[in-house]
């Protein structure tokens, strides 16, 4: 089996050496995969169920490195197993589940409609599963600094990683000012990482962490970083191993910086080269109405990968008038609040090859999906409701058909953000509110309170 990293743009010939840091291609300033070669898949899928069910290490128990024949980067180091990084096995306990509830709320029936709740990894979010793979190439790489832009959950994954790795790792941290849930950015100071705060937003951050990165040469661990993307690709494994390795129709996930949908559009594409898979799933893509750049620019602006040639004029021309203009990215989903997505190309690509929508969600819509959520005794962040909002919308307007099976990712867990749950459960006006009501100190008010 062999490894190289590869530039996206089929036009572009830049292959490298995975024993570099390199987040963009020399040549032409483009992505860049993980590519592999010589591949016998034949008994994958019995290693995998065999592992899941006697699972001789952490790395047998961890949802990610269950599958480490399908990110086999590592796997031809030395000694790998000291290389693999873990967060004791626990990253990617995660599965597709049926809510009766929310199948309702959004028109389906529960047979076909399946959620998958990543914000049950150890630290809250589905960044966990690409931080595994991330610090495994920064381990191979013998890095000691770790650095990356977040609207809270990819440092809060960050920061336990670094920490794991027993004194061997810092992590660095820039964050835009005031643009930072209250549990993701207590969990990077509890984790010891150094956190930045910049007088910006997460665009800003983003762009100094690449300058950083470079400079300082501090290993960069934002989904720019295609090894990031390598773990993300499990979270479609366990969706597919939940349901029999039976491809969905639909797979839908909230979009912010598009490394999630860009994973998940490779990990479809490399399964189905495989012959692990049959067919591909549609990937329907969901933005917040106030950060709404891919919707924009595929629903109104008309920009595809075309075939390797995206109209990249056209893009930049668009950027320039969002300058011009002084719009930015505004919406109460804080961790999707990002104007220029890095991943924005890859996940045309996906969207070409697996076809699919970008739809948009109301942040008020996106709060009641969360309410009907959690209304099922499981719980998510706003820009995870994206998801449930996202599907409702999607059925309501045809292009999502009964009878069709749908997964949908919820990305980061309820007390990531409790700011925004409670302002919604104890404003009256909202739909699903839950509020608490307030007696005195006397018992047959209290009683009274209780038959309610
Ligand atoms: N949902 C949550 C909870 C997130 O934290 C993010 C991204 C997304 C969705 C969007 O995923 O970027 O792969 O399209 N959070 C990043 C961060 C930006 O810094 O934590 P994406």
């Amino acid at each position: 089996m062999e490894v190289k990293l590869k530039c996206i743009m089929p036009s572009c010939s830049f292959e490298s050496d995975i024993h570099h840091e390199v987040t963009e291609c020399p040549k032409c300033g483009n992505l860049l995969d993980v590519i592999y070669t010589g591949q016998d898949s034949s008994s994958f899928l019995e290693l995998f169920e065999f592992r899941k069910k006697s699972p001789k290490s952490i790395f047998d128990k961890s949802g990610v490195w269950r599958f480490r024949e399908l990110l086999p980067f590592a796997l031809n180091e030395k000694n790998y197993e000291e290389l693999l990084a873990s967060l004791d096995g626990k990253e990617g306990q995660t599965f597709p589940i049926n809510l009766t509830e929310v199948a309702k709320y959004v028109g389906l029936e529960s047979k076909d409609f399946y959620l998958q709740f990543e914000g049950y990894n150890p630290t809250g979010s589905f960044k966990d599963n690409g931080m595994a793979a991330a610090f495994t190439h920064a381990k191979m790489l013998k890095k000691k600094r770790v650095v990356c832009a977040s609207t809270g959950n990819t440092s809060a994954a960050m920061a336990a990683f670094a920490a794991n790795e027993l004194g061997k790792m810092q992590a660095i941290i820039f964050i835009g000012s005031g643009k930072i849930a209250m549990g993701k950015l207590a969990q990077s100071l509890e984790y010891g990482a150094k956190v930045i705060q910049i007088k910006g937003d997460f665009d800003d951050a983003m762009s100094a962490v690449l300058k950083v990165g470079k400079k300082e040469g501090i290993y960069v661990m934002n989904s720019v970083n295609p090894f990031r993307l390598e773990g993300q690709k499990t979270i479609m494994y366990r969706a597919l191993e939940g349901l029999d390795w039976k491809v969905p129709d639909w797979i839908v996930v909230p979009g912010g910086n598009l490394g999630n949908s860009s994973s998940f559009g490779k990990a479809f594409s490399e399964l189905k080269s495989l012959g692990l898979i049959n067919k591909v799933p549609k990937i329907a893509i969901i933005n917040a109405e106030g950060s709404n750049t891919l919707y924009r620019l595929v629903n109104e602006e008309k920009i595809s990968w075309n075939s390797g040639k995206p109209d990249f004029k056209k893009i930049k021309s668009f950027y320039d008038k969002m300058d011009k203009e002084n719009r930015k990215a505004h919406t109460i989903a804080s961790a999707i609040e990002i104007n220029r997505p890095v991943n924005l190309i890859k996940a045309l690509r996906v969207l070409e090859n697996c076809g699919g929508a970008v739809e948009q969600v109301t942040d008020l819509e996106m709060l009641d999906a969360k309410a009907v959520v959690g209304k099922n005794g499981f719980g998510c962040e706003p820009a995870s409701a994206a998801t449930v909002a996202g599907i409702k919308k999607l059925v309501k307007k045809g292009i999502i058909k009964k009878g069709e099976t749908i997964v949908g990712i919820l990305t980061g867990h309820q007390l990531k953000d409790p700011v925004a749950t409670i302002e919604y459960h104890t404003n009256k006006n909202n739909k699903y509110a839950n509020f608490p009501v307030e007696v005195n100190n006397n018992l047959d008010e209290i009683v009274k309170a209780v038959k309610s």
